[in-house]
């Protein structure tokens, strides 16, 4: 890329003065960007800074209201999808598209423009399997996308791009939903593709990915460019500033609290997993008032499992799990939150927002039948909306209104939201699943924060993340899972990366006195 950039010559993409304004907000106000083929461009910004606008222009999903697009030193015009395919611009967008109950062969080629009865299968099978290989993007063609993990869904996203001649790929926040080998397969990955004379834009919120994987970085502040860097000359500390227009601070102070009463135990729990298969066997263990245990571990370890069982999601197939000394084994979701539990789940879309619904109402929708929300029956609208508003405030949730339906935020803004409704529920125990993953720098660093208070208040915090910075930084103790039972617990204090790394690929070490 240096190549190609010391010769500057045509950008692949070059967007001038790109505005872009929904009801309410101007998402991009006049941005400027150029990418070059053979390079990895990354684009970083705060939750709702535009950035996902920005590219769901260029790849023709939505028309700016002004500017110009040049590709390969072409004025365009994009005005649909099939536009951007055509230009040779694919996208993996943040939360996918793929069609479950077809394979993989059948997800890559549909929307082709040929018929699918002119199609020889097994020739497109064959060619998705070249692309795999010369990409590193292992998936079986013949699959259902049901079988697939995350991960493997979104090779499924490049293939499609891929198999489409995309020569300028826009990668949304792919890694917010990788473990991190993925994370660090996928980086060479694109590097690959750079490398073959591709121009990669990839969206994220992690500073290290920014490093480890981009040639040059553009920096968006609410909806415009406040800068465009080469990687190596610029470091997290300045480019979280840029973000967020003040200091962020990486380190966190966790104060000593004295755990209380036992808030939530399991004892001896067993349970299965989606497909019939033992997810969890035999874990037992207790959190405390005023204690953050984490569970640490190699993704599809029964992490998510766990969250499930103790939220009532999911039933156990024997043991007991006891909440503030109530036994709540296999009680409905509805029957442990009234016992304490508040989850803040992993998949926000899915279970943890009513997308049509406004924002207020979603950040309300666990305590809309207290008072003084309720009155009877009827909700007070008035409390609803002050309530609503207060938090909107509080959480910095970016929304036009309280009415704006929720599907409208941009990604962090919706997991700002569960945060807001789940941590004010707080009714001692907390299930916070990949809490902060999709956050920028700044609204991390208040998640965690507001964890830590949490904490220092009393609440018992069941923390799963796959961030072992995030779980050292945040746990009293860290548990670590493989193959639905526990290695061992180590207490964060003394913590040793190495142990815990030898727990997560299997091996027990013995627990130190007193944990
Ligand atoms: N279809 C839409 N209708 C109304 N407002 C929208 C729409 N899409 C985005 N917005 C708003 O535009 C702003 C920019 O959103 P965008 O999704 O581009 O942010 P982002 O930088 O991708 O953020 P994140 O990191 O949270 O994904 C936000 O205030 C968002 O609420
Ligand atoms: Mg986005």
């Amino acid at each position: 890329m240096t190549e190609a950039l010391s010769n500057k010559g045509t950008p692949a993409v070059r967007m001038v003065g790109i505005v872009k304004r929904f009801p309410g907000v101007v998402a991009n106000a006049g941005i400027d960007l150029e990418v070059y083929a053979g390079e990895i461009h990354a684009l970083l910004g705060e939750n709702g800074a535009g950035k996902s606008t920005l590219m769901n222009i260029l790849a023709g999903l939505y028309r700016p209201d002004e500017g110009e697009i040049y590709i390969h030193g072409h004025l365009v015009d994009i005005r649909s999808p099939r536009d951007a395919i055509e230009l040779g611009i694919g996208m993996v967008h943040q939360h996918f598209m793929l069609v479950e109950t077809l394979t993989v062969a059948e997800n890559v080629i549909l929307g082709l423009k040929e018929p699918r009865l002119v199609l020889d299968m097994d020739r497109v099978e064959q060619e998705i399997e070249e692309l795999s290989r010369r990409y590193g993007l292992q998936v079986d063609p013949t699959a259902y996308i049901w079988q697939l993990s995350v991960g493997e869904q979104q090779r499924v996203e490049i293939l499609k791009a891929l198999y489409r001649g995309a020569n300028i790929l826009i990668m949304d926040e792919p890694t917010a939903v990788l473990t991190p080998q993925e994370a660090h397969e996928l980086g060479r990955t694109l590097r690959r593709m750079a490398e073959e004379g591709k121009a990669i834009i990839f969206i994220t919120h992690k500073l290290d990915e920014v490093a480890e994987f981009s040639d040059r970085v553009t920096v968006l502040r609410q909806g415009r460019v406040v800068a465009t860097l080469p990687t190596e000359q610029t470091t997290r500390e300045e480019l979280a500033r840029l973000m967020v227009g003040r200091e962020v601070l990486f380190r966190l102070e966790k104060e000593p609290v004295e755990p209380g009463a036992v808030v939530l135990e399991l004892r001896d729990v067993h349970a299965l997993n989606d497909k019939g298969l033992p997810a969890l066997r035999g874990v037992s263990l207790q959190i405390r008032a005023g204690e953050i245990v984490g569970i640490a571990g190699v993704a599809g370890n029964g992490q998510r499992e766990l969250a499930e069982v103790v939220t009532g999601l999911r039933p156990v197939s024997s043991g007991r799990i006891l909440v503030h000394g109530r036994d709540v084994t296999n009680c409905s979701p509805r029957e442990v939150i009234q016992a304490g539990v508040s989850h803040i789940p992993g998949d926000r879309l899915g279970m943890g927002l009513v997308p049509n619904l406004p924002v207020s109402d979603n950040i309300i929708l666990k305590d809309y039948r207290k008072a003084p929300l309720a009155q009877g029956p009827f909700l007070r609208k008035q409390a609803v909306i002050r309530f609503a508003q207060e938090l909107i405030r509080r959480f910095r949730i970016d929304t036009p209104s309280p009415a704006t339906p929720v599907r409208l935020l941009s990604g962090g803004n919706l997991q700002r939201c569960i945060l807001a409704r789940e941590i004010t529920a707080g009714r001692g125990l907390l299930v916070a699943v990949h809490p902060t993953r999709g956050l920028d720098v700044g609204a991390t660093e208040a998640v965690r924060r507001m964890l830590l208070e949490q904490r220092a208040q009393g609440a018992a915090i069941l923390l799963i993340s796959e961030d072992l910075e995030e779980l050292l930084a945040l746990s009293d103790r860290i548990v670590v899972l493989y193959e639905g039972q526990v290695m061992g617990t180590v207490s964060a204090d003394e913590a040793n990366i190495e142990a815990i790394g030898l727990m997560m690929a299997g091996s027990r070490v013995p627990a130190p006195e007193g944990v």
